[in-house]
C-alpha cells in the first residue's frame, strides 16, 4: 500500500474516491462542506432527503458528482457531533476502508472530520490510518479450498487534513510497519495447531531472522532446554508427541552494552489443559494459546523493520499441553530452573509454568525491562472482558509505561492489584509454592507466581486471554497487544 497525505484543494485531487465524514443531523464535516461546494450542493440534497443519517460507522458510495476529478465519493457516517471520539473516528475509517474494498475503488483520499489535536495528533493520525487499512486488509490464513478471493484494488491511501505532514508521513510509516508486525502475529495464532507446533514456530522465527540483518535467532531443543534445567517447562510438555522448544530472537539497534528490553511469550500451541483435561466447549480456542508468542515474533520483527535504536530480546516458550501417558499430574513436583519448587496441583495452569523459566532465563541479559504476554488466566477475562488486557508488575514506572502506551495506541491495558497476601492462596505442603490458588483473585495469584521468579527484575505481564482473539462469528486473532508493545518500544527509542 502506498501511503501519503494530502492537504488541500479536495475537489481536485487525481484519485478515484473521496472519503468525507458526515454527522448526524444532516451536519457537514468541514471536508464534506468543501466537496459539497465543488458539486453545486448535492451532497447537502442527498442529506435534506434523509438519504443518509451519519449514524457512526454507516457509509454510503456515491458516483460521478460534477465538479470533483475523483469520480466516486465515500460517506462515513461520524455520528453526533458531541460524541465524537477517537472511538467513533477509528469506527469511521475501519468501516470506510471495509466499504472501499468491496469496490475497485484503486486510490482515495481519507478526508474524514478528525478528533481534536490534544487527542489524536497528525503523528497518530497518520498511524492510526494506516493500521486501520492494514487491519481491514486483512484476510484471515484459511485453508479453505475454494477459490480465494480477488485481490484487494485499493493501492494508494491520502490521508488529511494535516499541519505537519512530515509528523503525518511518519506516522503512516509507522503504521504500516505496525499493520503488517500484526498480520505477522495473526498468521501464526489463526493457524490450526497440527501445523503450528512448538517446531513450526521455532522455523518461523528462523525464517525471519534470515531476512533480517540485525535479528539472531537460537532455539533450544528438548536436549538443550533440560541442560537449562528448565523443569517446570519440561513437565508441561511432557505429555505432548510434540516436543517442545525455546526461542532467543536477539534484534541488536544500539550499541552491544546497551540493556535490552527482554519480550517473553506464552507459547501453548495447543493447551488441552493435560491430565485437568479442559471441557469441550471453545477447546478449539486454545489453538489460541500461542498468541503471546505471536505477539513476541511480530514485535521483534516490527523492531527489525523499522530499525529501532533500541536492543530487543525475545524469548518463547513454545510447547503443546497434551494428557498423554507421560503427562504431568496432579501433585506432581517440578523443580524450575531457578531451583524453587512446584506443586502442579492442576496441569491447566500451565503457561505460568513455562513462563517462570523463561522469566529466569531472562536473567542472563541483564535486562532494562522484562515484559510477559500471556494468554494466562480465563479469570483475567471475567475480571476486564474483552475490551482491555491486564498488567501487572513490580515497576510502577513500567506499569505506568505499558498503561500509556495501551492508551496511545487505541489498545489498552488495566493493571490490577499484584501485592503480598495473594501468596497465601499459592501455599503447598509439598513444596515452594503451588501453581494454582483457587478462583479467587486468579488472574492476580497467576502473576504473582510469576512475581517468585522476578525478584530484581523490572518486570511486568500483560494477561492477553481476552484481547488476543475473538470467539464467535468474527472468530480469529486480534493482533493485539502488538500495537501497544509497537508503541512501548517507540517511546523506549525516545527517551
Ligand atoms: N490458556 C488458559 C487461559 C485462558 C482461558 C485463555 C480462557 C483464554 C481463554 C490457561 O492455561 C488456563 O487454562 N488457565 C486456567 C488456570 C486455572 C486452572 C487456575 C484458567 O484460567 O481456568
Ligand atoms: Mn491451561
Ligand atoms: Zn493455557
Amino acid at each position: 500500500m502506498d501511503f501519503g497525505v494530502w492537504s488541500k484543494g479536495l475537489a481536485t485531487l487525481s484519485v478515484d474516491c473521496l472519503v468525507v465524514g458526515i454527522f448526524e443531523e444532516a451536519d457537514l464535516s468541514a471536508e464534506a462542506a468543501s466537496v459539497d461546494a465543488a458539486c453545486g450542493g448535492r451532497l447537502k440534497k442527498l442529506l435534506e432527503r434523509g438519504d443518509f443519517a451519519g449514524r457512526a460507522g454507516e457509509t454510503l458510495l456515491l458516483a460521478d458528482l460534477p465538479g470533483l476529478t475523483a469520480s466516486r465519493v465515500l460517506l462515513a457516517g461520524l455520528g453526533a457531533r458531541k460524541q465524537f471520539h477517537r472511538r467513533t473516528w477509528r469506527k469511521a475509517c475501519g468501516n470506510a476502508a471495509a466499504a472501499l474494498l468491496r469496490t475497485r475503488i484503486g486510490s482515495c483520499a481519507v478526508a474524514i472530520a478528525r478528533p481534536p489535536a490534544r487527542e489524536l495528533d497528525d503523528y497518530y493520525f497518520g498511524r492510526a490510518v494506516a493500521e486501520i487499512v492494514g487491519n481491514a486488509l486483512y484476510r484471515v490464513n484459511d485453508l479453505k479450498t475454494a477459490r480465494k478471493p480477488a485481490p484487494a484494488a485499493l493501492r494508494k491511501v491520502l490521508a488529511g487534513p494535516v499541519r505537519t505532514p512530515a509528523a503525518a508521513t511518519r506516522g503512516l510509516t509507522h503504521g504500516a510497519a505496525i499493520a503488517a508486525a500484526a498480520v505477522v502475529q495473526r498468521d501464526l495464532a489463526n493457524l490450526p495447531a497440527n501445523i503450528c507446533t512448538p517446531t513450526y514456530l521455532a522455523e518461523q522465527a528462523r525464517a525471519l531472522a534470515k531476512s533480517h540483518k540485525s535479528l539472531t535467532v537460537k532455539v533450544l531443543d528438548e536436549a538443550a532446554i533440560r541442560r537449562e534445567k528448565m523443569g517446570c517447562l519440561l513437565a508441561v510438555s511432557q505429555g505432548s508427541q510434540q516436543p517442545p522448544r525455546f526461542i532467543v530472537l536477539e534484534y541488536r539497534g544500539a550499541r552491544e552494552g546497551q540493556a535490552p528490553v527482554v519480550l517473553v511469550g506464552k507459547g501453548v500451541t495447543f493447551d488441552t489443559g493435560g491430565i485437568s483435561l479442559k471441557e469441550p466447549p471453545a477447546m478449539d480456542e486454545m489453538k489460541f494459546d500461542m498468541s503471546g508468542a505471536a505477539a513476541v515474533i511480530a514485535s521483534l520483527t516490527l523492531a527489525a523493520s523499522l530499525g529501532l535504536k533500541l536492543n530487543v530480546v525475545g524469548l518463547v516458550a513454545a510447547v503443546e499441553n497434551m494428557p498423554g501417558s507421560k503427562a504431568v499430574k496432579p501433585g506432581d513436583v517440578a523443580i524450575s530452573a531457578s531451583g524453587q519448587t512446584v506443586e502442579i496441583l492442576n496441569t491447566d495452569a500451565e503457561g505460568r509454568l513455562i513462563l517462570c523459566d523463561a522469566l529466569h532465563y531472562a536473567r542472563r541479559f541483564h535486562p532494562a525491562a522484562v515484559i510477559d504476554i500471556a494468554t494466562l488466566t480465563g479469570a483475567c477475562v471475567v475480571a476486564l472482558g474483552h475490551h482491555h488486557s491486564g498488567v501487572l508488575g513490580n515497576d510502577d514506572a513500567l506499569v505506568r509505561e505499558l498503561l500509556e502506551a495501551g492508551r496511545r495506541a487505541d489498545d489498552r491495558c488495566w493493571q490490577l492489584p499484584l501485592t503480598e497476601e495473594y501468596g497465601e492462596q499459592l501455599k503447598s505442603n509439598f513444596a515452594d509454592f503451588a501453581n494454582v490458588g483457587g478462583r479467587d483473585g486468579g488472574a492476580i495469584t497467576a502473576a504473582w507466581f510469576l512475581s517468585k521468579f522476578t525478584q530484581g527484575l523490572k518486570w511486568a505481564h500483560l494477561d492477553i486471554a481476552g484481547t488476543a482473539y475473538l470467539s464467535g462469528v468474527p472468530k480469529g486473532s486480534t493482533g493485539r497487544p502488538t500495537p501497544l508493545l509497537a508503541d512501548f518500544l517507540l517511546r523506549r527509542v525516545a527517551r
